[in-house]
């Protein structure tokens, strides 16, 4: 989408004698650029697409809200049929430490018994989410459940839980971009970078 600039505005629109200003924010610094997230992201697709190459009802379930970004470039970068659900849940509120307790927002729409279900996060911290989540999708009786994050802290872990592929390990800084957010903030950074939540 344009930014503010870049908008065509129609004629006579009084938008186009305004000049509005970027406002200057600090960026948080990168711990992962832009080009390696898209070069993994196309090295997962492949994977999957090869694993998946016999399946033709593969369900990506992205969680919302943090993994909208990667479950929309990982699943354009697949070569194989995909349908796209989401679910919602929440675990944060708005600090930066899991409460360990999950809460379901909102469950899946479509029915996936008897499908092929992939579940698409941003981050695996603690692993409660995921834990929490695949039970939850066990329960409406897919083929088979497999999951994708794209970043996974393995010194957080709390609870064991599976996770099929893995973007990149990372360490337990607070990372926001691509998706993540501290406190709503950062979702749309184009990498992930690295914010100090002063509760921490
Ligand atoms: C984040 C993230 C994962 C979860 C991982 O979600 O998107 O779903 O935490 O943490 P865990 O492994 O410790 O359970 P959050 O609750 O912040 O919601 P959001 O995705 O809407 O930002």
């Amino acid at each position: 989408m344009a930014s503010a600039q870049e908008i065509t505005y129609a004629a006579g629109s009084n938008r186009t004698r305004q000049s509005r200003k970027t406002k200057t924010v600090n960026a948080p610094p990168e711990l992962i650029s832009e080009d390696d997230i898209k070069a993994r992201v196309s090295e997962l697709a492949r994977e999957i697409s090869a694993d998946y190459a016999d399946v033709d009802d593969l369900v990506m379930i992205g969680i919302l809200k943090g993994s909208f970004i990667f479950l929309a470039d990982l699943s354009r970068r697949l070569t194989i049929p995909r349908t796209i659900d989401f679910i919602a849940v929440s675990s944060y509120g708005k600090g930066s430490k899991s409460t360990g307790a999950v809460r379901l927002v909102m469950d899946v729409r479509g029915n996936i018994d008897g499908k092929h279900v992939l579940i698409v996060e941003d981050i695996v911290d603690t692993g409660h989410t995921l834990k929490y989540l695949i039970g939850i999708l066990q329960s409406h009786g897919p083929a088979s459940i497999k999951t994708a994050a794209l970043l996974h802290k393995p010194g957080s872990a709390e609870v064991d839980v599976p996770i099929d592929y893995v973007g990149f390990g990372i360490g337990d800084e607070w990372v926001v971009g691509y998706g993540l957010d501290f406190a709503e903030r950062d979702r749309t950074l184009p990498y992930i970078g690295v914010v100090t939540p002063d509760d921490r």
